[in-house]
């Protein structure tokens, strides 16, 4: 079936016109297939941003009416995403930089003595905070079916002490695009009395997120991943333990008043509520952005989204099936069957005899595509997901490994969504079958650590 929608309104990107210099000199049209790291902005986030500009003022602080305006499309933005994420009566909305910040942030407000459970297959920024923030965390092996996702959990529960638990789980994989079950996943959690973060990196831009649907404590998503790249992210959810929290920072906005006392020590009242914790002068754009990109991809209808992307990704994973030298990596699906895992617009991959960073570097040098290689923030599960994989070298050179006495890996991302057109995948399919069958037209070396093209074959 194919699905047809309408690439300029509401979810047209910026860059779609943007010609890029190949190895030859010659010039092509960008093929952004890096949307997992950062998406494009919507034009129309662009446009909305542009707009309110020549009003923008300080929030929270001044008397003037552009002040007062930036305040209350602050304030409004707060909302937007609210409904956006369909929030539950008395849940919050706290503006962060990005989701690492929005992790960090409940890593730091959790109860003194929290166990915290994750996956080991997390992104850094859902693995790394809570034993940074000083607080007790099992890790979960990687499952290899989303059933053993949820088994693993319940035992580990099982066997916990009493206490306040969270658990930090994906609802997209960065590195392989699956599908996390996360309704399965809180209801044991909550059936243990453990709480649940979402890490919705990947997930809140494809798919409609329901924090009352699916019933999870707090959300965390980054607007330059939801197409509103200007440095804002966002933690939602109960407000209990944030409101109990000390501060995440220290300073202006999060007080509510600020005295001298006679013993010469100043005391300090903190606001409750989202203020609490989003001290220093607030990002309004940012939140402007991410509250424009809510309701553009609203009032585009995540049905059409889904729809046009499983298209995409039926075409990438059929094509890639017919080239015997790829493997893509699925923690989920069936062996052998890369169709048979659900997955948004992210998809990892290793081409035997190849090199990863060679590879990903004649992809751009040679057809204008941009993918990401190395091991994507998620060491752990690409190690798991690599095995006994034979790293080729080339004259990249591979990557250092990491730790010492281990090989060196690394594998291919590709990832899209809005805006993407059928050409960029067809592009990447043909580019990723010459390359294999005929090999690099350009001669590679290693400068400063990136593979550049350096002489025509
Ligand atoms: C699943 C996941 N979680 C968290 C992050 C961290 O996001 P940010 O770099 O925007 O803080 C990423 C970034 O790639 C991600 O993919």
């Amino acid at each position: 079936m194919s699905v047809s929608v309408d690439l300029h309104a509401p979810l047209a990107v910026l860059g779609q016109d943007v010609q890029v210099p190949l190895a030859s000199g010659e010039k092509v049209g960008y093929a952004a297939l890096d949307y997992a790291a950062s998406a494009p902005a919507l034009q129309r986030v662009w446009d909305d941003v542009a707009a309110y500009a020549p009003y923008y003022g300080s929030v929270h602080r001044g008397a003037g009416y552009l002040s007062q305006l930036s305040t209350d499309l602050f304030e409004q933005s707060r909302r937007t995403v609210a409904d956006f994420l369909d929030l539950r009566g008395g849940d919050q909305v706290v503006f962060t930089r990005a989701t690492t910040d929005s992790l960090n942030l409940l890593a730091a407000a959790v109860p003194a003595g929290t166990r915290v459970f994750a996956f080991e297959t997390e992104h850094h920024a859902s693995l790394l905070p809570w034993a940074h923030a000083g607080l007790e965390v099992s890790y979960l092996r990687a499952p290899r079916s989303r059933a053993e996702a949820v088994a693993a959990l319940e035992a580990a529960l099982a066997a916990a002490s009493e206490g306040p638990k969270l658990l930090c789980v994906t609802g997209a994989s960065n590195v392989t695009g699956e599908l996390w079950p996360v309704a399965e996943l809180t209801a044991t959690a909550h059936r243990h009395g453990a709480r649940v973060v979402l890490d919705a990196a990947q997930l809140a831009p494809h798919h409609r997120v329901s924090v009352r649907e699916l019933d999870v404590d707090w959300i965390a998503f980054s607007g330059h991943k939801l197409y509103a790249p200007f440095g804002a992210g966002v933690l939602a959810g109960r407000a209990d333990w944030l409101d109990a929290a000390e501060p995440y920072l220290a300073g202006g906005g999060a007080t509510r008043t600020v005295a001298r006392e006679p013993d010469g020590s100043v005391a300090v009242q903190w606001n409750t509520g989202p203020a609490r914790h989003e001290a220093g002068s607030p990002n309004v754009i940012g939140a402007y952005a991410i509250a424009s990109a809510c309701r553009a991809l609203t009032e585009a209808g995540f049905d059409a989204l889904e729809a046009r992307e499983r298209q995409l990704v039926e075409r990438l994973t059929a094509g890639l099936a017919q080239i015997p030298e790829v493997r893509v990596l699925n923690l989920f699906g069936e062996a052998g069957d890369i169709r048979s895992s659900a997955r948004v617009g992210v998809l990892s991959f290793v081409v035997r005899g190849w090199n990863s960073s060679h590879f990903s570097a004649a992809l751009s040098a040679e057809y204008g595509i941009g993918v990401r290689d190395g091991l994507f923030c998620a060491h752990p599960l690409v190690r798991t997901l690599l095995g006994d994989e034979e790293v080729a070298p080339s004259e990249c050179g591979a990557p250092e490994p990491s730790l010492p006495g281990e090989r060196s890996l690394n594998a291919i991302r590709v990832s899209f969504g809005a805006g993407t057109p059928d050409e960029h995948i067809e592009r990447f399919l043909t580019a990723v079958r010459e390359l294999v069958t005929d090999g690099a037209a350009w001669n590679y070396r290693n400068e400063g650590g990136r593979c550049v093209a350096d002489s025509r074959r």
